[in-house]
């Protein structure tokens, strides 16, 4: 990131890359040339703190000493959504340097479930009952039931893709997504398409493969 300090880069929340933000604003890390896109949002009311904007900003944003040129978030509260998405899309056809993803227990990246095709646009989606479930661990009271992702098609345009996994309990899903069939039952697989992704795990998530 800081060889390319005006780059356009896509940001996931949860557990997986709070400890790379936590050690990149250590290091002194700077993001106030770049724009940064939060990667999706759940259905969620402004001040959860299980929403990604919420996350973003406690676990990054709060931590650097500048803010990014640009925030791009997701207005779940637009009164027409599926307009909103497409804002975002038309964001991402600029040129996304770099997405940064994590993976759902059932494959998914960003919000995109098992079942989304390669190419598919940003968009509201339904939650799967697992991915629901999830959010109480980022302090959801209540389960959103649906959210807004990047299509699967902006992620896979983007320059660089990479994605991230830790712990044992996502082995089991890192080995289908890198090793099982490359198909929209585990959207991840799909970034064995892409000619420059990079998959970061550690020994626990590698432990299948
Ligand atoms: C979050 C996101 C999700 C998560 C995935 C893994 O913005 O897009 O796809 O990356 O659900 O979540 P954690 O990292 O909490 O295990």
């Amino acid at each position: 990131m800081q060889s390319n300090p005006a780059a356009q880069i896509v940001l996931p929340t949860g557990r997986t890359p709070e400890p790379v933000y936590r050690s990149f604003a250590d290091r002194g890390g700077s993001l106030a040339d770049a724009t940064i896109m939060l990667l999706d949002e759940f259905g969620l009311p402004p001040r959860s703190h299980a929403r990604c904007d919420n996350m973003l900003q406690r676990d990054l944003l709060d931590r650097l000493e500048e803010p990014p040129a640009r925030l791009l978030t997701w207005n779940t509260a637009a009164e027409d959504l599926d307009a909103m998405c497409a804002d975002m899309d038309v964001e991402a056809q600029r040129g996304i340097d770099l997405v940064i993803l994590g993976i759902g227990g059932n494959g998914h990246l960003g919000i995109n479930e098992p079942g989304t095709p390669s190419d598919a646009p940003s968009r509201v989606v339904e939650l799967h009952a697992e991915t629901a479930a999830a959010t109480s661990r980022y302090g959801a009271e209540t389960a959103p039931t649906w959210g807004v992702t990047l299509g699967l098609g902006p992620i896979l345009r983007a320059s660089a893709v990479w994605l991230l996994a830790t712990g044992a309990h996502k082995a089991a899903i890192v080995r289908a997504a890198l090793e099982g069939p490359i198909g929209s039952e585990v959207p991840a697989s799909y970034v064995r398409r892409h000619e420059n992704a990079i998959v970061f795990l550690d020994e626990a998530a590698a432990s299948d493969l």
